[in-house]
This record gives C-alpha cells, sequence and structure tokens, in this order.
C-alpha cells in the first residue's frame, strides 16, 4: 500500500514538472521492482516491428524519450532492435531491455543457449529484464537456469510472462529468487483485476501488454473512452495508457508512427477521476481480445 501511495503520488507531481512543453525528451516515472531495480512505468513495444522498421522505431522511440524496450526471442526482431539501439547513440546504460525466452528453448542449457543469443542479437552484455514468455515446456529448468545468470549479474531481474496465479504460486514453490515483474494482457476490454490483486500480494510488479487490445474492438473509437479524453483534451490511447499507469501498472504501447509515439508519452499531466475509473471499469468484458493465442 505504501509503495503505491509513493507511486502514485510520484504520477500526480509529475504536471508540475511542466515537461510536455519543452524541448527535452521527457523523463518517464519509475517503479522500484521487489529486488530494488528501477523500471520505467511507460515503455515501447516492438512486437511485429522487424527490420528497419524496427530499427528507424526503435532509434526515434528513445530519441522522444522512451528508456523501457519491450522484445522478445519469437518476435524476431532482437537484431533490428539492438540497431535501433546502436542508431539512437545513448548509452546502453540509460535504457531497460526486456526480451523472453521461448517455449522452444525452454528447460536449463536452452535456457542458458537462448540467453546468449538474445545477448548477441541485441548487442548488448546484459538484460535488464528477462522473461519466460508462456507458462509451457521445462519451466523449472528454464528458471534454475535465470536465476544462474541473474546472480552471475547478467540479468538485473527476472520475471515471466502469461502466468496465472496457480501456475506463479508454483513457481514460487521451488524459485529461490522470486520473479519481479508478470506480464500480461490487461487493457480495457480484459481489466485483469483479479491478477492484479493477487499480484499486488504476492509484491511481483504487473506490466500490462497489450494496452490498447492491438487496436481491436474499436479502442481508438469507442464513444466512453472518447467523451473522458474530451474533458481533459486527450485521446483514447492517452486516456487507456492513463488508466493502465493509475492502478500502478507497467505498460508498453508499441506504434511505428512517430506521432503516436509522441502522443503515447504524453500521459503525465492529468489524472482520471472517480467517475472517469468507474466508466471505464464497465468496459470490462474479462475475456482476451486474443483467444488465438491460448
Ligand atoms: N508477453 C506477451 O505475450 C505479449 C503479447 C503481446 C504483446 N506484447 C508486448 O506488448 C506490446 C504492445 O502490444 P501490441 O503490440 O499487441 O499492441 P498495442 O500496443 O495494444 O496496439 C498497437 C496498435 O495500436 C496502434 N496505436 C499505437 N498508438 C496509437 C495511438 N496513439 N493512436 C492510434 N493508434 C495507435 C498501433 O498503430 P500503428 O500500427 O499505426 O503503429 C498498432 O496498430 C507488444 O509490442 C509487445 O512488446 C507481449
Amino acid at each position: 500500500m505504501k509503495k503505491l501511495n509513493v507511486f502514485l503520488l510520484t504520477v500526480m507531481m509529475l504536471p508540475l514538472m511542466s515537461f510536455a512543453q519543452s524541448t527535452m525528451p521527457l523523463s518517464i516515472p519509475e517503479i522500484t521492482l521487489n529486488n530494488g531495480l528501477k523500471m520505467p512505468v511507460l515503455g515501447f513495444g516492438t512486437l511485429s516491428l522487424e527490420g528497419s522498421v524496427g530499427e528507424n522505431s526503435v532509434a526515434e522511440a528513445i530519441s522522444l524519450g522512451y528508456r523501457l524496450l519491450d522484445t522478445a526471442t519469437v518476435y524476431g526482431n532482437e537484431e533490428a532492435v539492438g540497431k535501433g539501439i546502436k542508431k539512437s547513440g545513448i548509452d546502453r546504460k540509460e535504457l531497460f531491455i526486456t526480451t523472453k525466452l521461448w517455449v522452444a528453448d525452454s528447460g536449463y542449457e536452452g535456457t542458458k543457449k537462448a540467453f546468449e543469443t538474445s545477448l548477441k542479437k541485441l548487442g548488448v552484455d546484459y538484460i535488464d529484464l528477462y522473461l519466460i514468455h508462456r507458462p509451457r515446456g521445462d519451466v523449472k529448468g528454464s528458471w534454475k537456469a535465470m536465476e544462474e545468470l541473474y546472480e552471475a549479474g547478467k540479468i538485473k531481474a527476472i520475471g515471466v510472462s502469461n502466468f496465472d496465479t496457480k501456475q506463479l504460486k508454483e513457481l514460487l514453490s521451488y524459485a529461490k529468487v522470486k520473479p519481479a515483474v508478470n506480464q500480461i494482457e490487461a487493457h480495457p476490454f480484459f481489466q485483469q483485476n483479479e491478477a492484479q490483486a493477487d499480484l499486488r500480494k504476492m509484491n511481483i510488479q504487473m506490466e500490462a501488454w497489450s494496452p490498447f487490445a492491438g487496436g481491436r474492438n474499436g479502442v481508438f473509437d469507442n464513444p466512453i473512452l472518447a467523451a473522458i479524453g474530451k474533458k481533459y483534451n486527450k485521446t483514447n490511447a492517452q486516456v487507456v495508457l492513463r488508466w493502465i499507469i493509475q492502478r500502478g501498472i507497467v505498460t508498453i504501447p508499441r506504434t511505428a508512427d512517430k506521432g503516436y509515439m509522441q502522443e503515447n508519452l504524453d500521459v503525465f499531466d492529468f489524472e482520471l477521476n472517480k467517475t472517469d475509473l468507474k466508466q471505464i471499469a464497465s468496459l470490462d468484458l474479462n475475456i482476451t481480445q486474443f483467444p488465438e493465442w491460448e
């Protein structure tokens, strides 16, 4: 509770910093993970941003102020992300890089090998956050390998993605290092309130993937979000991101469009009130919008 209050206070104080008018890239607020590592609350998703589009999008996102980059072995774009990082000219230490272990590489040996491949492709010598992408395969063996890489300082935090509470509890039964993050689908149509409450109890940070439901279900034209946005002169996308961040959740919207990148960063100078939150709660269908990935 105390941690959440500090988080909310930081987010609420941001308008005072008036970076929105500044030409300097903005500085994104951070949360502190259960191992003390700081993580930006808003990052840049890279699913399907491949080749030169991936490279240029990543470089542009960094130039605008994004510091958290989210990729995965299975996206097939770690090299493009790595090239984008180089192109940006930023000091690697300024970045928070997440990549993920794919199911086909699960198990102790497979994980060690896949991790080294990811490092090479990204052109870095450590990863900030390494996640088990899906709760399938030899999770126990993978976790042991990740714990060793973490202890060796090659990963700053380890976590999971797409785990439900039961799967997390099983992992916790043998884990020496507790997962720092669970990255799961979360957006207005699948709000994940129960999962969030469970993660809070376990002191594991929730991170929302597909904050816009990948553009499905008419999210950018939704009249309830539009009416809320109108009050603050914000778009549906900005209302959604603000709502996720105000819940204390980290998120990683993806776009190849520079205007959208900028727009998605501009969410720290307004605050949704109780009525807004109640209206957004009414959009919950409490079901995945990606049944094909189940
Ligand atoms: N762990 C997992 O299993 C998992 C699964 C899925 C995703 N992820 C991560 O989460 C990230 C985000 O999810 P996502 O890529 O599925 O989708 P998303 O971020 O929910 O939505 C992306 C779509 O929204 C559009 N968009 C972005 N900003 C906009 C704005 N301000 N106004 C209007 N349209 C906007 C993009 O348009 P343009 O195409 O025009 O740019 C794109 O079509 C991924 O990139 C990936 O890093 C993780």
